[in-house]
């Protein structure tokens, strides 16, 4: 597992991290033996970054059980996604105890949900040293013009965006001033095609022939390597409801980089 800086925070975080909703939340609630066992395996093959949120179900309750005794060598991320200072405080709170943690490294706030409220609460757990560094997610590309002011207010040390084969607007408009303002940058949603017809045995990727020739790996995995190619994120986070997924995922870091010739081909499949 190769390993990046998250911008100014400073912290060193695996490329390849592990996100908690979808799959993984449905099962934190119907299987968490079956979450503990993907958490496992990602401290395994050298995962030391992970995301959840209060909203992704049990996540943070079965993350904070999973990940005890190995607290000290993960970066924990988690979100808050409240209206105002005081629900903020108290999700905060109820973060802690869930997660079964003193100190949060990374705090978000989730879809930029009240930023303008929330923000001096979590400034102020920060002083406290509860809080490492705050950052804030969107997922809507067309609320970029709103996630660059908050970027430029200059509380946050990290953003975490969709960035998939094929998207544009987080490459062209966000990841410029995040580079420029050193900010750490998450991946999130690198799987956005699944229902393209991209992944999969018989999918497009799998057909290329020029990738098979220069890569022996999973479609998967040529997705994540294709997103890893951009040196401006810090760790792709994919999710995953099945065990042995993050092993496959966790491979797609190291192993020789796609050449640019067949980064331009994946961009093909899709533009
Ligand atoms: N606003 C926000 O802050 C926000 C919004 C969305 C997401 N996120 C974060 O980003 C993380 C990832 O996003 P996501 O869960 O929406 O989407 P994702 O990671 O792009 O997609 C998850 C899906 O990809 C499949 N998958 C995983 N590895 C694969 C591989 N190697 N080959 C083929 N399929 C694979 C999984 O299926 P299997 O179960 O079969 O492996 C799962 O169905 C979230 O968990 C969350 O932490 C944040």
């Amino acid at each position: 597992m190769n390993y990046r800086i998250l911008g100014r925070t400073g912290l060193e975080v695996s490329e390849i991290g592990l996100g908690t909703s979808h799959n993984f939340m449905h099962m934190a609630s119907s299987d968490p033996a079956k979450c503990v066992e993907i958490v496992r395996e990602c401290l395994d093959c050298g995962i030391n970054f992970f995301d959840t949120a209060p909203i992704y179900g049990e996540s943070e309750r079965v993350l904070g059980e999973a990940l005890e005794g190995s607290r000290e060598r993960i970066v924990l991320a988690t979100k808050v996604w409240e209206s105002s200072a005081s629900a903020a405080r108290a999700s905060i709170e109820r973060s802690f105890r869930r997660l079964r943690t003193d100190v949060i490294d990374l705090l978000q706030i989730h879809n930029m949900a009240g930023w303008r409220e929330v923000t001096p609460a979590m400034q102020a757990f920060q002083r406290e040293g509860r809080i490492r560094h705050l950052g804030v997610t969107d997922r809507r590309p067309e609320n970029y013009p709103e996630l660059i002011e908050a970027m430029k207010t200059g509380a946050y040390d990290a953003i975490q965006i969709p960035y998939y084969l094929g998207e544009v607007q987080c490459r062209e408009e966000v990841l410029p001033l995040a580079r420029e303002m050193d900010l750490g940058v998450i991946v999130m949603r690198p799987f956005s095609h699944l229902r393209s017809g991209l992944l999969g045995p018989k999918g497009s990727i799998a057909r290329m022939p020029e990738l098979k020739a220069h890569h022996s790996g999973t479609p998967g995995q040529a997705l994540l390597k294709y997103l890893l190619a951009d040196e401006r994120g810090s760790s792709v986070i994919p999710a995953t409801g099945r065990a042995g997924r993050m092993r496959e995922n966790a491979a797609a870091s190291g192993g020789g980089a796609l050449s640019p010739e067949i980064c331009a081909r994946l961009e093909a499949l899709v533009s």
